[in-house]
């Protein structure tokens, strides 16, 4: 029997592991409590890298003791600073990039990504991707912020030229509670 269609945070992973070999170099844009990052660490190998940024340092420890449970520490750079300065931090191109937007699940509900800042690191992260890697973002609507953040997204996604871009939008049409949704954008190799 087939499953249902994956929720959000299972289609970015669906996604990126159809994209990214083992050795890959990925950027974690919002690690929060580490889901993400164990995901992409194990995907990549011990031959990978990820950097992964998170402006709390309780997201940061909670990462690293996840990482560090499941002997995944060595291919991670934890950084704490906020994703809109990644090109600080990168000096190399990319394989892939995710951002899991909004706010810390068990932590501070205060701190929320911001439409201005996702902005900036989505648009770093796109110069620092290579031809044939993928950005995925993974956006909630409910919080305060996540419309406009989402619509300042699209609206700089959409205008993405065709010949240079793949994007592409997933979202459920039919449920009352809007889920999260996922905008993926592909650098064309031709
Ligand atoms: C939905 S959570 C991420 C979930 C996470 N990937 C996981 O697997 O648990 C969003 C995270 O983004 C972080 N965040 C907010 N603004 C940020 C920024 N400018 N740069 C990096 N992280 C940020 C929050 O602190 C929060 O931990």
């Amino acid at each position: 029997m087939q499953q249902d269609f994956k929720q959000g945070v299972d289609f970015s992973h669906q996604l990126l592991s159809e994209q990214i070999a083992k050795g890959a170099k990925l950027i974690d844009a919002t690690v929060g409590n580490g889901y993400d990052t164990k995901f992409m660490a194990e995907l990549v190998g011990r031959s990978g890298t990820i950097w992964g940024f998170d402006v709390q340092e309780e997201a940061i420890k909670r990462a690293k003791e996840r990482l560090e449970k499941a002997s995944l520490k060595e291919q991670v750079k934890l950084i704490n600073d906020g994703h809109q300065n990644m090109s600080n931090y990168i000096n190399q191109s990319v394989d892939g990039i995710l951002f899991n937007l909004g706010y810390l699940p068990g932590g501070n509900k205060k701190v929320i990504t911001q439409a201005e800042t996702t902005l900036q690191a989505v648009k770093e992260g796109l110069d620092l991707l290579k031809a044939g890697g993928v950005l995925v973002l993974v956006i909630y609507l409910g919080h305060e912020g996540g419309r406009e953040e989402r619509q300042v997204l699209f609206d700089y996604a959409i205008e993405l030229d065709e010949k240079a871009y793949n994007v592409l939008h997933y979202k459920f049409i039919n449920q009352k509670k809007e889920p999260p949704q996922v905008l993926a954008i592909k650098k064309r190799t031709n």
